[in-house]
């Protein structure tokens, strides 16, 4: 089961929360996704995706028009988001609004370049900020995302940060995207990949770092099951569970 609901009793602003967190962070194709998921659905968590949220209102926003430097409008789209995550018990989880699901709605390439550019806008990140906190919700929860550790989950007791080398995360995208059938090169993911961590890294909100307290994981030589049973360990021993 994941998603906010049950939010009133304990939302309250980050110091003082003592539901348990665990935050991923990590660059785009370093597998914090799969890992999230593995972790909630072991601890039986709710699961935060923080980068659909972005993603969410990039796609709003080209839906709506909007320009995306458009700060004021966009960020309002931000504040008008109401999503809740559903795991499926098998590895993966839904993203839905109401009852339909957006999952396939902000995918694609288009949309995740337009949610890299509205998440350097200062106004969108505080527009999402409290409605990510709101998912912290007994018996805990488990944020994948960019900032999780460093800005919206500051007191989480346990942070993790993975990473693989470029190449790794844009082959991975490539395996992934040709099964699904979809036409790319392995050249334009990874021209993707490094502009869109250029852009995470350098910009002045919240730029993709890992907090002085993660547990930094390098995934490039790792199998999924290696990385799960890494992270796994790191929250046992945080957690002390
Ligand atoms: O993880 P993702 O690719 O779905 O994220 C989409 C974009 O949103 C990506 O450019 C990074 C950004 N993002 C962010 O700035 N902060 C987060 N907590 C999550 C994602």
């Amino acid at each position: 089961m994941s998603g906010a609901d049950g939010r009133s009793e304990t939302t309250t602003e980050t110091g003082g929360n003592s539901v348990p967190v665990v935050t991923v962070d990590g660059p785009s194709g370093a597998g914090k996704g799969t890992l999230s998921v593995a972790l909630a659905e072991r601890l039986c968590w709710h699961f935060l995706d923080s980068g659909a949220l972005y993603r969410l209102t990039a796609w709003q926003a080209l839906e709506a028009g909007l320009a995306l430097d458009d700060t004021p409008a966009v960020a309002g789209a931000a504040r008008e988001l109401d999503v809740r995550f559903e795991l499926d018990g098998q590895g993966g989880y839904r993203s839905m609004i109401g009852d339909q699901q957006v999952d396939k709605l902000i995918r694609d390439e288009r949309v995740a370049a337009a949610a890299s550019k509205v998440a350097a806008l200062q106004p969108v990140r505080d527009a999402l900020l409290q409605r990510q906190r709101d998912f912290r919700a007994p018996p805990g929860l488990v944020a994948d995302g960019r900032d999780m550790g460093t800005v919206v989950f500051v007191d989480a007791p346990c942070k993790i940060f993975i990473t693989a080398n470029a190449e790794e995360r844009a082959r991975r995208r490539y395996e992934q995207l040709k099964a699904q059938g979809a036409g790319v090169t392995l050249r334009a993911l990874l021209d993707d990949i490094q502009a869109r961590d250029q852009r995470d890294r350098e910009r002045s909100s919240a730029p993709l770092r890992p907090a002085a307290d993660a547990h930094v994981l390098d995934t490039t030589e790792m199998s999924i099951d290696e990385v799960v049973a890494a992270a796994l360990a790191v929250v046992q021993e945080r957690l002390l569970l």
